[in-house]
């Protein structure tokens, strides 16, 4: 026995002892963490704040240095991602549990719409304007991974996105601050379910702190400029939502925000996040977001990017090792005060405790319950809900849809008909090979026909090429059928990270298909899949019926069945603008007037304008129609004024006027008219789903205060400015009925 090696035992016979008396005492977390950060050497301390890959799954290029397990070994690392299962967790854990003070290691996975059972897209689910679908998908999201040993979620990701260029819209909400802080709440509640400590639960991460999604350009990665107004009353609220229902922790993002990376940046994470806000979880770097701050401009090698990040508060170094190499020598050299180090391990440490892995660290490593939750068939019939849910229809005209049972003929036509991958969209990489688990649009509708419908196929084209060869066998198919259903769209990672387009026109020549098929008369019903707004002015133009798939998860094909033969009346209601070209993009509802407002489409008269386009978006925030209709009364007001200390109710009675029964999302917007900041024409206050029978009416109240009056000024205080407002309500931000009251003194 060498020395070196008899010292260590002692030393680890010594204090394994310690370790175990305090978690076996009766004190509080707080207490429990301090005596164990006694016990910790300050390099055991920044192994805390070290976060590696597990090499088998990446989402940016792995740092080759090799020997992980020597470090886990070394207590050198507090937590890893892209470890799922539980085999592979186990095997790690018990690599940490060799350490000297066996602190467990936290396992983290981009778990964003699904692990197992693989859901719509996030984006897609927020079109359901239905909070209790979303949470229960991400409740479900979280039962699955943690039973295979996965402890934290990178979800859920809330970024504002105006842009639809920019590949990462599919993973949020949208556009709208108030509906994607709803969706945080309830993404966040879904994943954590009844609370860190409980085996089914996830910790939930909020990202990508912050304005991420204001990438310019719409190119991923890229700087963000924005007025603090903006920031504040539009990318912020969702975050400070997350933060407000509980979020274990945060995610710092890539890009610079004015000119200081989110990484490095202190204004966002001490002053905001940590401060203003009071968030006891932990911040963790995007991947080598620390060491990206070199090539940034804003350090000059790896020292000063740990020296920044530290300092600026984040706490975990996602994969860059700009902290374990230097953090040791920055406290030594007195740069990085050990304070600011012993608050970010007590917040990583503080997880620890409250997911009971310092009582298990095992706890997560459980094969029975992670087989319990392979192929569960009650989350799949969940899942096929939330697919149901989120298909938006965008026209349908002399009621082609829902298609009748009893059709004779029926051709299935596009590249996406019998696709696998492409019906699961970006971040579902966790889906393992056995594509027969997944619904696809040809065997949905099989099973929904009746025995004596025919179904016919051609596959018309590739999703993103320019031949044209098998447009003849489709013409030649559609011809035959008594109607045409055509599934084109963009290939499930053509969105998502590093998936910018400068074109976002359906790709290829799918709407050249769309086109040819249209011109045999045969009646046509056109499905788009894709992961963000997509312009297809043609297709909206002419064909007559035209739903927006997304890309739905593994029941996919059975939730089209159900829309598209009327056993689901589709609901969904757009949580983003869709341009008719890219020149209008950015592209919102909740836009500033201007000094020169035009008063129309039409309206060229030296008013902002393009003269070569409308200003309208082709599909408007909100839209989205159902198979039956809605009419609207006007609305009617409690009283036309209210002091701030009052309330009043706004209500207006809406009428199913069609032949079958529906679902609507009733709409609110206020606008603000003349405010010591400019306010946006509208921005969504409240909303209702209300499900109505045919014939059927009913009163819609909402009851408004100066709580839903109030934003940033250009000083940053929240407040509500008395004056007069506007009110709007209808089923999208377009069509709405119109009242008007005043915020006295
Ligand atoms: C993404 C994050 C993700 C991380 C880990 C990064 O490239 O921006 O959203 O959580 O990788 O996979």
């Amino acid at each position: 026995m060498n020395k070196k090696f008899f010292k260590n035992l002692c030393a680890l016979i010594i204090l394994m002892p310690q370790v175990f008396i305090c978690m076996a005492q009766k004190k509080t977390i707080e207490q429990k963490i301090d005596s164990v950060l006694k016990l910790m050497t300050l390099e055991e301390n920044v192994g805390q704040m070290n976060q590696y890959n597990g090499d088998w799954e990446a989402t940016g290029p792995i740092t080759k240095d090799g020997d992980k397990q020597s470090q886990i070994r070394k207590g050198m690392l507090g937590s890893m991602l892209n470890v799922t299962g539980v085999d592979h967790t186990h095997e790690l854990q018990e690599m940490a549990m060799q350490s000297r003070l066996k602190i467990p290691l936290l396992f983290g996975q981009d778990i964003i719409h699904g692990y197992r059972t693989i859901f719509p897209l996030p984006l897609a689910e927020a079109a359901s304007w239905d909070m209790e679908a979303i949470e229960s998908s991400a409740r479900i999201a979280g039962i699955e991974a943690a039973a295979a040993g996965v402890h934290w979620t990178f979800a859920p990701m809330v970024d504002i996105a105006r842009d639809p260029r920019w590949g990462r819209v599919m993973e949020g909400a949208g556009e709208d601050p108030y509906l994607g802080s709803l969706i945080a709440k309830a993404r966040v509640k879904g994943f954590q379910g009844k609370g860190l400590g409980n085996t089914d639960a996830l910790m939930a991460c909020a990202k990508h702190f912050a304005a991420y999604g204001a990438a310019i350009g719409g190119r991923d990665y890229n700087s963000v400029d924005m007025s603090l107004q903006t920031l504040w009353n539009i990318y912020l609220p969702p975050f400070k939502a997350a933060a407000d229902a509980g979020a274990a922790t945060f995610m710092n993002s890539f890009n610079s925000l004015n000119g200081i990376p989110a990484t490095g940046n202190a204004y966002l994470q001490r002053d905001i996040l940590k401060g203003r806000w009071n968030f006891k979880g932990f911040v963790v770097s995007d991947w080598n977001s620390v060491g990206e701050m070199i090539p940034h401009g804003f350090a000059k090698d790896n020292y000063e990017a740990a020296l920044k990040a530290a300092n600026a508060g984040c706490d975990m170094d996602m994969e860059s090792r700009s902290y374990i190499q230097n953090l040791v020598k920055l406290v030594k050299d007195g740069k990085v005060k050990m304070k600011l180090i012993d608050d970010a391990v007590k917040r990583i440490l503080k997880k620890k405790f409250e997911l009971g892995l310092f009582d298990d660290p095992f706890k997560f490593c459980n094969k029975v319950r992670e087989k319990q939750q392979w192929d569960n068939k009650e989350n799949l019939a969940i899942e096929k809900t939330m697919a149901e849910k989120s298909i938006v229809l965008l026209k349908n005209e002399n009621q082609l849809l829902p298609l009748s049972k009893q059709t004779k003929k029926i051709a299935l036509i596009g590249p996406f008909i019998k696709a696998v991958r492409d019906n699961l969209g970006f971040w579902s990489y966790q889906w393992p090979d056995d594509s027969s688990r997944i619904v696809t649009v040809w065997d949905g509708i099989s099973k929904k026909i009746n025995a004596d419908t025919k179904l016919l196929y051609a596959k018309g084209c590739n999703i993103n090429d320019s031949s044209t060869s098998g447009f003849a066998e489709a013409i030649e198919t559609a011809k035959q059928a008594d109607v045409v259903i055509i599934n084109v769209g963009e290939a499930s990672d053509m969105t998502g990270e590093a998936k910018s387009r400068s074109n976002i026109h359906l790709p290829g020549v799918q709407e050249e298909l769309i086109k040819a098929i249209q011109s045999t008369g045969k009646p046509v019903v056109v499905m788009i899949n894709a992961g963000r707004p997509l312009v297809f002015n043609w297709t909206a133009d002419n064909v007559p019926a035209i739903l927006y798939t997304w890309w739905l998860g593994t029941e996919a094909g059975d939730a089209i069945a159900d829309v598209l033969f009327g056993d689901y009346n589709p609901s969904a209601k757009l949580p983003m603008s869709f341009p008719r070209s890219e020149g209008q993009i950015p592209i919102y509802y909740n836009y500033y007037n201007t000094g020169r407002p035009a008063k129309n489409d039409s309206d060229l008269n030296y008013v902002s304008a393009y003269i070569d386009l409308p200003n309208s978006p082709k599909f408007p925030f909100g839209y989205g129609l159902s198979y039956t209709n809605f009419s609207y009364s006007d609305i009617q007001l409690s009283t036309n004024s209210i002091k701030p200390n009052q309330k009043f109710t706004v209500s207006l009675t809406v009428t199913n006027t069609g032949k079958l029964d529906g679902k609507e999302t009733v709409q609110l917007y206020i606008r603000d008219m003349v405010g010591s900041v400019v306010r946006p024409v509208k921005e969504l206050k409240g909303f209702q789903q209300i499900f109505l029978k045919a014939g059927e009416s009913k009163k819609v109240s909402f009851t408004i205060s100066v709580n839903d009056l109030k934003f940033y000024n250009d000083k940053l205080e929240y407040i509500y400015e008395p004056g007069d407002f506007k009110i709007f309500i209808g089923s999208n931000s377009r069509d709405v009925k119109e009242a008007a009251f005043e915020l006295l003194k």
